[in-house]
């Protein structure tokens, strides 16, 4: 059994979801931008929550994907530094594969920085395979984003 728990984050998650972004990716995204995907109809958001033995409770990772058609797109993921190589990211793709199945998605696609090799190790370990590029993705670098797709079949 993990020690965490899936849960649909919430606004008063925010500040840990900001905080653990802000430790997570050289470009973080604004407040404003996790608000939006919160308020947003076809945006899937969930948090992992931790409770220690103190009854303390705290976020340890987020996943924000939203589902477009039969297509799911995983907008933002990230794990908290000292939680990483736990599985945490491994069991909110899971997560994620089910709500794809619940909603007849077929495919789930996802952009990576080329550098980015530990997220590509996640996702190829998650059954991703590479798509192809996306030419100046990131307009701050002008890198392209390779784009990685995981087809959804009846059994999962
Ligand atoms: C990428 C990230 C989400 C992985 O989270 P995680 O919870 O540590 O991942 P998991 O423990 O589920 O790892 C699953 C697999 O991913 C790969 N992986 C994860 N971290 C890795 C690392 N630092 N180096 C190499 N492979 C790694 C491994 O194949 C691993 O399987 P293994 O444990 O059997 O070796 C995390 O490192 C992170 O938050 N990074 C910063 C934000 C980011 O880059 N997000 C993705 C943007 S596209």
């Amino acid at each position: 059994m993990p020690d965490w728990q899936l849960e649909a984050a919430k606004p008063r998650d925010i500040d840990r979801i900001l905080n653990i972004d802000r430790n997570a990716f050289d470009r973080p995204w604004q407040r404003r931008s996790f608000l939006e995907e919160l308020d947003r109809k076809d945006a899937y958001t969930y948090v992992a929550r931790t409770h220690a033995d103190n009854g303390h409770v705290d976020i340890i990772a987020y996943v924000f994907v939203r589902i477009l058609l039969k297509e799911m797109h995983v907008m933002r993921i990230a794990v908290e530094a000292g939680y990483q190589a736990r599985g945490v990211a491994t069991g909110l793709l899971q997560h994620c594969f089910k709500l794809a199945k619940q909603h007849q998605v077929s495919a789930m696609y996802i952009e990576v920085r080329p550098k980015n090799t530990s997220a590509i190790a996640l996702y190829h370990k998650a059954g991703f395979q590479m798509l192809g590029t996306r030419p100046n993705y990131y307009p701050e670098t002008g890198e392209d984003a390779l784009v990685m797709v995981k087809h959804i079949k009846e059994q999962l």
